[in-house]
């Protein structure tokens, strides 16, 4: 029998996130060929939704089914348990992985040599840093022309606002690619393609000036010193506690496809990531060892039988031990619930559990009881903070197709954003419904579903909004007076919070100066800290 605390100490819970094509389906697959869960490459499935923008909904459909296999991914490793959850590529589905990373001690960051820092990267790491989580980069495809290393840090800190520090140092690159010197262990790594390759195959050098260095490497030995002489001297020594603090990032450099610097970069991120960590409620700070049991739901996925409306909700373990069929309680409907049949996700594949520590992700079938969001414990009640709803991007007026369905359509609205498909907003008293996206496609998968699974069609208008914000003030008059004369661009969310929509980013800036009195909240995250 293991302990609580052995447990813990076992686990590692992650989530690789990239621009979609820089390699972390490869990434993850060779990850999980180390764990001795796959045998072979190409046996993952990406969980990518269509990479074109057209609209094929059973192609949809059929993905968003693969998603729930993939969701998350554990192997162990080295006596540790690792936990991977799988974030969706395309950029449409960016809020999934924004809450996604909200269940994770720690990041792989994939960018791909070739094409830098792409805007989708620049987006997640924005949810990092908010939340100060420990990232490591692993910088892709080194076996194509990419760009020069240096001129990748120099991006990278420069578009990310994180400051970095190469442990590894690739030996040029493209065709002419020889491998990578591994700073942290003295070790040089001589790149061959070859997809599955499992051994570390290492040359070890006690020191740069070492013969073997110019024996294997011929004149580019020569340009490797200078570049690590450089090294040294401008980028910070690798500082553990830097990194725990989400200050400082190590880089990595390799090529998924290849296998090559993916055994490297588990290795370290083995000795280095942190385990599950402590977590704030409105309450207090839960410590992952305590006895109670708690945790929160990150993701729901609705079942992809539509005569059958039961869910999947993803919950992360944050305290204690999870047992099936235990009473849990529910804190937002203040209720007693037990779970006979809960399921935890091994490789690809779920299995029923009877118990899951801190850093586990469980999931439980739901009939609709569950939002994202949502605290489960063992009595004590408090809410987990840090579970954001972030501004959407792209808005659009409903209007209800047909009179008689109208029960049908507020139903699917109300559930599927419980889901986290869109976010739901409202005028007027509830008459005038605005949902709104990151991505275009969300709308597609709600008019979808709405229309398969509850029988409701609707018409989606597009508004001219751009960015949504929560509003506070000390003085509640101070945001009467601001709406009186905006009701237009003013709705409240699904919690009655008041938000404000603006057409640009000038616009919310504008006003932003014109109202000091008033806070403008571009996530709602603001809610949970103050009730
Ligand atoms: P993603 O999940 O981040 O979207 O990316 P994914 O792993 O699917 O990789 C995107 C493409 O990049 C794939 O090619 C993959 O084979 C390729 N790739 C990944 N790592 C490397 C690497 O180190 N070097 C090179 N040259 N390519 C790499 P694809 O043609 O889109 O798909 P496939 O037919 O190869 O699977």
């Amino acid at each position: 029998m293991t302990t609580i605390n052995e447990e813990i100490a076992k686990r590692k819970t992650f989530a690789i996130i990239s621009h979609p094509d820089a390699g972390k389906t490869t990434l993850t697959e060779k990850l999980l060929l180390f764990g001795g869960q796959i045998q072979t490459a190409g046996a993952v499935k990406s969980n990518k939704i269509v990479k074109s923008t057209t609209s094929d909904f059973m192609e949809i459909e059929r993905q968003r089914g693969i998603s729930v296999a993939t969701s998350v991914m554990s192997f162990e490793y080295h006596d540790l348990k690792i936990n991977i959850l799988d974030t969706p590529g395309h950029k449409d589905f960016a809020e999934d992985t924004y809450r996604t990373l909200t269940a994770v001690d720690s990041v792989i960051l994939v960018i791909d040599s070739v094409k830098g820092v792409e805007a989708q990267t620049e987006r997640l790491m924005e949810v990092c840093r908010m939340r100060r989580t420990p990232v490591i980069v692993f910088i892709n495809k080194l076996d194509r022309e990419g760009q020069e290393p240096f001129d990748l840090l120099d991006e990278i800190e420069a578009k990310l606002a994180i400051r970095v520090t190469p442990l590894s140092w690739p030996i040029s690159r493209g065709r002419t690619f020889k491998g990578v010197y591994n700073r942290f262990e003295g070790t040089l790594a001589l790149f061959r393609p070859n997809s599955e390759r499992m051994e570390k195959e290492l040359t070890v050098i006690d020191h740069l000036d070492s013969p073997l260095l110019d024996e294997h490497l011929g004149d580019l030995a020569t340009k490797l010193r200078e570049d690590i002489a450089l090294i040294d001297g401008v980028y910070d020594r690798f500082d553990t506690a830097a990194y725990l603090n989400g200050d400082i990032a190590p880089v990595f450099f390799g090529s998924a496809v290849n296998n090559f610097g993916v055994r490297e970069l588990l290795d370290v991120f083995c000795g280095i990531a942190p385990g599950p960590r402590p977590r704030m409620t409105d309450k207090r700070q839960i410590l992952p060892d305590e006895t109670a049991f708690s945790g929160f739901v990150f993701k729901i996925h609705a079942n992809l039988d539509p005569k059958h409306r039961n869910r999947m909700v993803f919950v992360r373990v944050c305290s204690g031990v999870f047992e099936r069929s235990k009473y849990y309680h529910h804190v937002r409907l203040d209720k007693q619930m037990r779970f006979a049949a809960p399921v935890s996700f091994v490789g690809q594949k779920k299995e029923t559990i009877d118990t899951a520590y801190p850093g586990d992700v469980v999931g439980l079938f739901d009939v609709g009881l569950f939002k994202i969001g949502d605290t489960l414990t063992d009595g004590e009640v408090c809410n987990f903070q840090g579970i954001p709803a972030f501004s959407p991007e792209i808005f659009r007026l409903i209007a209800n197709r047909s009179f008689e369905k109208v029960k049908q359509l507020e139903k699917g609205l109300a559930q599927l954003t419980d889901e986290g498909i869109a976010q739901l907003f409202v005028q007027d008293q509830g008459r005038r419904k605005i949902v709104g996206t990151v991505g275009q496609l969300q709308f597609e998968v709600l008019q979808y579903r709405l229309e398969h699974e509850y029988g409701a069609r609707c018409d989606l208008t597009p508004l001219s909004f751009t960015k949504a914000c929560w509003l506070t003030a000390k003085d509640p008059k101070k945001i009467a007076e601001f709406c009186k004369f905006r009701s237009d661009a003013v709705a409240t969310d699904k919690d009655g919070n008041i938000v404000f929509f603006s057409a640009s980013d000038h616009m919310l800036r504008h006003h932003i100066a014109e109202n000091p009195d008033i806070e403008f909240h571009t996530t709602s995250e603001f809610k949970r800290a103050a009730g």
